[in-house]
Parts: C-alpha cells; sequence; structure tokens
C-alpha cells in the first residue's frame, strides 16, 4: 500500500512500481516509476483525480477503502492514456455515481480506448470549475503535454496543480515530497523530460506563463515525488524549454568490423582538441533515454555507420528513427560511414530526416578502412562544426 498524505482531506492513493525495468516497451526505467492519482476530499463533495495503471488497481481500491471512502462524486481523467486511465472502468462500476470529468478532446479517446458509456462522463471546458463545498477543482487545458487531450486540474484554494504527466519523473520512493530527495530526483525528472516531454517543449514554453500564473504550491504529477517546492521544477522546466544549446556533439555510431569506430575516435579526439564536448553512443548497447537527455542542449550530431548489403546498419536505422521522432533542435547532422563495395547510406540517412531541417555538413564516406585523405576530411569536419558552434556563439 502507499497512501501518503498530502495535507487533511488530500491524499495521495496510487501506487509504487519499484520493479518496472522499462516504459512503453521503448524507455529503460532506472529507479522504476510511481502511478499517482489522488484524492480529495471536500466538505460537501470528493473527486478522485486520475486512477492507476490496471495491474495496480488493488493498491488504489485498499487506499480508497483505508480512507472510507463509499461513494465518489467526480473522478476526473486529466490524460487518456492507459497509465492513468486503465482502471476507470472498474472504478466507475464500483462508484455508480461518479461522473466522469474530463474535456471535450479526451471524451473519445475515454470512450475509444475503454469502451466507457455515453452518460458517464462530465465534460468540461477550459477553465470550469466544480465545487466540492469548500473546495474548487479548476480545470486548465493543456493539449500536447504528452497527448492532444492532455489538462491540469487546480485546486484553488490550496493552489495544488494536478499537472498529470507534465513535471513527471519515473522515480519510485516511498518519500511522497520532492524536498526529501537529492540530484538523483532531477536526473530521473530530466530523463523524463528528455523521453517524454521534450517534442512538445514549445507547447510547454508557450504555456509556461499560464503555469507561473496560477503561483501553485504543490505541483502533484502523475509520476514521481510531489514537488512541494515548485520553484525548483519550475526553474529547470524553463531551462529545460529554453533551446539553449552547448558546444557539443553527439555522436552515435555502430562499427562492423572497425573502420567507422577508427573514424568516430579520430573525430572525438579532434573535437576534443578544439574544447568541444564529445558524447559517443554505441549502438550496440545504446540507452535511449540518455541520448534523448543529451539532445535537449546539442546543436550537432555526426552519425557514424557501416554499411550492410549496401544500406545503413538496421541499428542506425532504428537511431535515426527514433531522433526524428523526437523532433530534436539539432541544427547540423555530419556523417562518418565505411561501406564495402557500394552505399546507398547518405540517402538513407538524410531521408531519414523529416521532423527537423537539420543542415548537413560534408560527410566522410569511406571505402574499406580510412585513408590518409579521409582523416583530413574529419579535421575539416572538426574545424566546421567549430565554425558553425562559433557562430551560434556557443564555442
Ligand atoms: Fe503517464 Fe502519458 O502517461
Amino acid at each position: 500500500m502507499s497512501l501518503r498524505k498530502i495535507m487533511d482531506g488530500i491524499y495521495a492513493v496510487g501506487g509504487i512500481d519499484w520493479h518496472r525495468t522499462s516504459f512503453d516497451e521503448l524507455t529503460p526505467l532506472h529507479e522504476g516509476t510511481t502511478y499517482n492519482c489522488y484524492y480529495v476530499q471536500g466538505s460537501e463533495k470528493n473527486a478522485l483525480i486520475d486512477t492507476i495503471e490496471p495491474k495496480m488497481m488493488h493498491v488504489l481500491l485498499g487506499n480508497l477503502n483505508r480512507l472510507g471512502v463509499k461513494k465518489l462524486d467526480y473522478v476526473i481523467s486529466n490524460h487518456a492514456e492507459q497509465d492513468h486511465s486503465g482502471s476507470l472502468p472498474k472504478i466507475l462500476e464500483i462508484f455508480p455515481e461518479a461522473k466522469l470529468v474530463t474535456n471535450a478532446k479526451a471524451k473519445p479517446m475515454l470512450q475509444d480506448l475503454l469502451l466507457l458509456p455515453e452518460e458517464r462522463f462530465l465534460v468540461i471546458e477550459d477553465r470550469a470549475t466544480l465545487s466540492l463545498g469548500n473546495w474548487t477543482l479548476e480545470f486548465i487545458l493543456f493539449p500536447w503535454v504528452h497527448w492532444p487531450e492532455t489538462m491540469f486540474t487546480f485546486l484553488r484554494e490550496k493552489k495544488i496543480l494536478f499537472s498529470g504527466d507534465l513535471f513527471g519523473s519515473h522515480y519510485a520512493s516511498s518519500e511522497l515530497f520532492a524536498s526529501a530527495h537529492d540530484e538523483a530526483l532531477y536526473d530521473g525528472a530530466k530523463r523524463y523530460f528528455a523521453e517524454i516531454m521534450y517534442p512538445f517543449r514549445q507547447n510547454i514554453a508557450s504555456g509556461f506563463e499560464k503555469i507561473l500564473s496560477l503561483g501553485p504550491s504543490l505541483i502533484a504529477p502523475t509520476h514521481g515525488p510531489v514537488y512541494d517546492k515548485p520553484e525548483v521544477i519550475l526553474s529547470l522546466y524553463r531551462d529545460w524549454t529554453s533551446g539553449v544549446m552547448r558546444n557539443k556533439v553527439i555522436i552515435p555510431f555502430i562499427s562492423m568490423h572497425g573502420s567507422t569506430e577508427v573514424m568516430v575516435n579520430y573525430l572525438i579526439d579532434r573535437l576534443i582538441d578544439r574544447g568541444i564536448e564529445a558524447v559517443p553512443f554505441h549502438l550496440s548497447h545504446v540507452d535511449v533515454g540518455q541520448l534523448a537527455m543529451e539532445l535537449i542542449d546539442t546543436p550537432t550530431v555526426v552519425v557514424g555507420v557501416s554499411a550492410v548489403l549496401g544500406g545503413m546498419h538496421p541499428a542506425m536505422a532504428y537511431i535515426l528513427y527514433f531522433l526524428n521522432l523526437m523532433r530534436p533542435g539539432v541544427k547540423h547532422v555530419g556523417v562518418l560511414a565505411s561501406y564495402g563495395w557500394g552505399s546507398k547510406m547518405l540517402d538513407h540517412i538524410q531521408s531519414s530526416i523529416t521532423n527537423y531541417k537539420p543542415e548537413f555538413l560534408e560527410p566522410v564516406m569511406v571505402k574499406g578502412f580510412p585513408k590518409e585523405g579521409d582523416f583530413v576530411l574529419i579535421d575539416k569536419l572538426a574545424d566546421t562544426i567549430l565554425e558553425k558552434h562559433r557562430s551560434l556563439g556557443i564555442a
């Protein structure tokens, strides 16, 4: 059980998934995760804000039982993804009086995903309110902080922002409040931002003033600890969504027989010579969450790749596809490639990049092992990167 009291009448009633090792079958989890949901008992009515991953529904039901909840007036769905909505059918069955409160975009999604009946919904508009008696819940539509239907619930009198996925972290801990944690939490929050929120950073940045204007005293997301000093996470998000770049190059690479790796290592040394940070990722054991974290402030990516049957190595195809999904702010892309007899790799690489518009730097395409002239080209590539970074004011 993981019932935690936030203050009188307000409880965290979700679950801690200590041992989950990946999310969306895509990103590794190093610290487990939590599925947070919150119970608010007003003087006249009560509300459950979000639900829980279905496999942990017994935890939510146990917590409501411990609180003596016999009836729910409102169940609020801030986000339709199943780790927060998946227990709605059971909750609505157990609490037949409860109205399911959500917005017009979320309603059809919840119906499609969970086959929920029309009559249970109470659809609200942006800035609509519901009274619980002494307390007021305000709904703030904030689409695309993860899916198109996302919204927040704000408990006005206590200034608690129930922010859904935004400001979350995949961080399992028995300590509810963020101030009890050390820097490791903020590494986890950055990883979560990079994996989940980075593609939506412009939406977050453009809505930031709206969040600040609420003056939240607590931020209670659906994953990880509750921020009892919201200014800390708000400041980090302002930084992560700022688009500020560092003098850095990410180098994802895969090398079948060592030729590409020789070029990558040579480039790394030449970047270091020029005072540029180099961050290589060997694709045979890459952690895409770590790669995503590095993307936040990286202006330049150089891919190092071997040919397989004339095309790029499938491991690189996967990573380029992932990068494309992330819509990074990357401004320059370089290529170090080795092939045996012929190659369409450059076409493949360039056509993999559609969601962002980098400048392609002069590629170094090598037949077999790199020769003296190829190393000269890599020297030039390093010079070009330095020049580009200088023009960005970061070198
Ligand atoms: Fe935690 Fe987008 O769900």
